[in-house]
């Protein structure tokens, strides 16, 4: 069986707590899109792990999975490996051989275009990753994928065709020096070498097939989405967006695991109960001009500021068609609310219940960007609830939560039209009021 996890908003929702939460029912942890991108920190018998690409199950003892639809930048997941070893702990991760390899020319691609497109506006923030360049040479067929790695003749074939391009683009489009990154022959030596290490190390495998037999042999998967729902390439708000699908299906197309059999599973989606954004583009309920000393005190209670990068994230309220849209997307059975705890104490608590646009109340996201950024919310008030002792409140669940928090939740819930199995009231593992354990559901 299988439970997928999705972001419900623009990333950052705090989806590693809940993969904590239920990855000790799972036997596998597997991610299915994005690369180096996406920042989670595990703590585990009071270490704290940074991890941007290792599936933070990993540190648990779990298989970790990284599937056809990411894209892998060796030097970050060797790095992230060597450093939990000498950490102690002894990680088993496995790499998809459809997956695509990020390369140093992509990072230095994804640099120059965001520079390139700030004259416009147009930049999406990226975190500098080469994640969209890579997922670009995948659709456009002439990426390089980790079983390529495996084979020197085959890696060099795909380099001699790629590599001139990438140069010419640099030099001819952007008029700029191409360095080392476009270097054929140092590229072939690092990559080739890595091709070895994976191999010595069996790490490469046929992820749908592996993950097949394993769900044959009855074992429980967990689907672990990085970004959000906001930021996919499909339903985000594009142009600002990732060049995946952290969306549900995702799940399936990423991993080689079919649809019917995700969709037997559970989808929970992670909601914060504000919004946070690194990255540029508009939002509707952010809280800014007048709002800004708010904002200020959300984002340094909340610990706001970028896992990867460490850029002070943008506030907004919760934008509730933002989470229909998501609700819907990916068709979830259940969802957690984090950060409940970062809104006691506030003089009032808002929501955007709905847009204006036009003079029309639309419920859910417009599907252009432009015309989302014309969108007013129609803001819903809330009477605040207070500071409370969280730790205790984790410890004796749900209906030790105050008053205002308990509205909150239940309107959220209805909104979104699926249960809440957990809330999040505090930066610790314990912190978390679990309501239901989604393997136990599918069970
Ligand atoms: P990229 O994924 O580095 O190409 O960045 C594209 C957009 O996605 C930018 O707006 C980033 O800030 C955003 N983004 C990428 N990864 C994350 C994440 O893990 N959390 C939140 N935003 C992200």
């Amino acid at each position: 069986m299988t439970v997928t996890i999705v972001g419900s908003q623009l990333g950052d929702e705090g989806k590693g707590a809940l993969v904590d939460l239920w990855g000790g029912n799972a036997d596998i942890v597997v991610r299915y899109q994005g690369g180096d991108n996406a920042g989670h920190t595990v703590v585990e018998g009071g270490e704290e792990y940074k991890l941007s690409l290792v599936p933070s199950g990993a540190v648990r003892g779990k298989v970790g999975i990284l599937g056809n639809g990411c894209v892998v930048n060796p030097r970050t997941l060797f790095d992230e490996l060597d450093t939990l070893r000498e950490r102690g702990l002894d990680p088993d991760v496995r790499v998809a051989r459809r997956a695509h390899v990020i390369m140093p020319y992509h990072r230095v691609l994804d640099g120059i275009e965001e520079e390139a497109k700030s004259d416009d506006d147009l930049e999406a923030g990226t975190t500098g990753r080469g994640i969209g360049p890579t997922y670009e040479d995948k659709v456009g067929r002439r990426g390089i994928r980790v079983g390529d790695l495996l084979d020197p003749d085959v890696l060099r074939d795909r380099l001699e065709y790629v590599v001139p391009q990438k140069r010419a683009i640099v030099e001819d489009v952007f008029g700029l020096e191409a360095g080392e990154e476009f270097d054929i022959d140092a590229l072939h030596e690092e990559f080739a070498a890595v091709g070895r290490r994976l191999a010595e190390e069996n790490m490469t495998v046929n992820a749908g097939d592996f993950l097949g037999n394993e769900l044959d042999d009855g074992s429980n998967l967990l689907f672990e989405g990085a970004q959000g729902t906001s930021i996919d390439i499909d339903h985000g708000i594009y142009p600002y967006v990732t060049s995946s699908n952290p969306t549900a299906g995702g799940a399936s197309t990423g991993t080689g695991v079919g649809p019917t059999v995700v969709g037997q599973g559970e989808v929970v989606g992670i909601v914060k109960a504000y919004l946070s954004r690194v990255g540029t583009g508009p939002l509707p309920t952010e809280l800014d001009g007048a709002d800004e000393d708010l904002a200020d005190y959300i984002r340094e209670k909340g610990g706001e500021f970028g896992t990867v990068t460490g850029r002070p994230r943008r506030i907004g309220w919760l934008d509730v068609p933002m989470l229909r849209h998501a609700a819907r997307v990916s068709g979830f059975t259940g969802i957690a609310v984090n950060h409940l705890d970062v809104l006691a104490g506030l003089d009032e608590v808002k929501v955007g219940d709905a847009y204006e646009l036009d003079g029309e109340r639309l419920e859910t996201m417009p599907a252009t960007t432009e015309r989302w950024a014309e969108c007013e919310p129609i803001l819903k008030s809330f009477d605040p609830w207070p500071e409370v002792d969280w730790a205790a409140v984790a410890d004796d669940g749900y209906d030790a939560l105050p008053d205002g928090a308990q509205t909150y939740l239940d309107y959220v819930s209805d909104e979104v039209g699926a249960p809440i199995y957990a809330v999040g009231v505090g930066p610790d593992r314990a912190e978390t009021i679990e309501l239901a354990d989604p393997f136990e559901r599918t069970a």
